[in-house]
């Protein structure tokens, strides 16, 4: 069985919902399969959004399985809390260390999934080994740190790299996009063997977010069902 014959995962990011009501704006994407929160520190990339208290009050208000981006720097300080504190998945930048196993492996003791991210001019290759160790992998197809921005389709090179690999048997994570993913991208993402989509305007600028997700979810699942 192929990562392609599961359904696909669409995790709705709340960096583009309204920060004064996330409660709400959590509740919106009901039936989305992960909630991908944002934690950005001014220093790794030129945003500033929220951090551990933020998280803590949402782990609260949502059952949805949340899936912590973090584009900060030093991960080996950081990270850690977001598993103790209750997330699915702690993802970090692979150019924020030196040492991604390490980071790792304190994020799995602390009880969540740990997920590496490369920007989009990040190559993978010197990464592929050290994957076995994670259980996801984050590909940026924008510049990290802006929601809203335009999908660069040459980052799926490094999804098809993965995919074959997880495809043979070689590795097991879930492969994972952001940036840019909406109704006419995400298709070529699905057929280049992502797993799970992450969307910000695509979901809250539409009518109803919980529809969007859904309708994400079909398009994607159409693009892939061939390859499983
Ligand atoms: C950007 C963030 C993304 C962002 C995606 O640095 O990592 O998760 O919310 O937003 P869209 O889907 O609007 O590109
Ligand atoms: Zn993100």
């Amino acid at each position: 069985m192929t990562g392609h014959s599961r359904e696909p995962l669409i995790a709705p990011s709340i960096l583009s919902a309204d920060f004064a009501r996330l409660a709400e704006e959590t509740a919106a994407v009901h039936g989305a399969d992960w909630l991908h929160v944002d934690v950005m520190d001014n220093h790794f990339v030129p945003n500033l959004t929220l951090g551990l208290p933020v998280v803590e009050s949402l782990l609260k208000v949502t059952d949805i399985p949340m899936d912590c981006h973090l584009m900060i720097e030093d991960p080996a300080r950081w990270a850690p809390p977001y598993a103790e504190a209750g997330a699915y998945n702690v993802t970090f930048h692979a150019e924020a260390t030196d040492d991604p196993r390490a980071v790792a492996r304190d994020i799995r003791a602390a009880g969540a999934k740990a997920g590496l991210s490369v920007k989009p001019g990040t190559a993978i290759e010197p990464y592929l080994e050290i994957l076995r160790d994670f259980d996801t992998l984050l590909v940026m197809s924008v510049e990290p740190g802006f929601g809203g921005q335009k999908f660069i389709p040459e980052v799926l090179s490094k999804v098809t790299a993965v995919r074959r690999l997880v495809d043979s048997g070689d590795l097991t994570v879930v492969v994972e996009i952001d940036g840019g993913i909406n109704d006419d991208t995400i298709s070529a993402a699905a057929e280049a063997g992502v797993d799970c989509f992450v969307a910000g305007s695509a979901v809250y600028n539409a009518a109803d977010p919980a529809e969007a997700v859904a309708a994400l979810r079909r398009k994607a699942a159409a693009a892939s069902a061939h390859l499983s």
